[in-house]
């Protein structure tokens, strides 16, 4: 694994890919790559192919450029940016959900502005330099150093772009029982784990809308948003 030349950071590779096209071995930690193939296995479908309603809110005042969809899962977002004319590169490390997207662009007609991608991200990242990178939900309850896979997501971002960072505020309604106690870094908290110069950076966004969202259940509840949003200075 080299280092990349211009951010030093051992992830940021240029080949994640042999020669089959099969991501090394050792560029994917099995423990997580099986915890998220099994959960995607669970359903035919796991999300609801609909794109993320803050990452619309704030996508729909851009023009449309290159984005890097991180933790794309199956693909409803990065379809939605395509449709828009996003040329979108969308990555994950569970291939069922790459699969799913990738079929679900074909038949959305805009497989040609996506290019999916499997990585580890905690192992490799993408290269190349984004008008938009998007980490919706890119959360995990396995050991994730997040705060270095958020740190790569900032410097994947091209001059005059943006970061947009959103996570869960709070466990859901219909899943606060199997976790009372997780607490989600606020806003403020991962803008600072981000260690951002200030100035080269702009903060757009820092909030925690609320939304209603329906349960696996089917019961509606309130969704807490925590958003971060923050442009690279041209
Ligand atoms: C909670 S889901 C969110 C999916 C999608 N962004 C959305 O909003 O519907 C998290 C996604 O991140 C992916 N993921 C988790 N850990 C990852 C890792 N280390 N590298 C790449 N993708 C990862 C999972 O496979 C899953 O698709």
């Amino acid at each position: 694994m080299h280092q990349d030349a211009t951010t030093g950071d051992p992830r940021h590779e240029d080949a994640t890919t042999s020669v089959a096209g099969e991501p090394r071995h050792r560029d994917v930690d099995e423990e997580t790559a099986q915890y998220w193939e099994e959960l995607y296995q669970k359903r035919d479908r796991y999300w609801s192919g609909r794109a993320n309603p803050v990452l619309v809110d704030v996508v729909g005042s851009l023009p449309a450029g290159t984005v890097l969809d991180l933790g794309c899962g199956e693909g409803g977002d990065a379809i939605w940016l395509a449709g828009r004319g996003w040329r979108v590169t969308a990555v994950d490390v569970a291939q069922t959900a790459l699969d799913r997207a990738s079929a679900a662009a074909a038949t959305a007609g805009v497989a040609a502005g996506i290019e999916f991608r499997r990585h580890d991200l905690t192992r490799t990242f993408p290269p190349g330099e984004f008008d938009l990178v998007s980490a919706q939900f890119l959360q995990s309850p396995l050991e994730f150093p997040r705060a270095e896979v958020l740190r790569s997501a900032a410097r994947a971002v091209a001059p005059g772009g943006r970061l947009l960072v959103v996570e869960h505020g709070e466990v859901p309604p219909w899943g606060r029982h199997a976790h009372p106690d997780v607490r989600f870094p606020t806003p403020q908290e991962t803008l600072a784990e981000l260690d951002l110069d200030p100035e080269r950076w702009v903060t757009e966004r820092l909030d925690a809308p609320r939304r209603q969202a329906t349960g696996p259940d089917g019961h509606v509840g309130t969704l807490v948003d925590h958003v971060v949003l923050v442009r690279r200075r041209p």
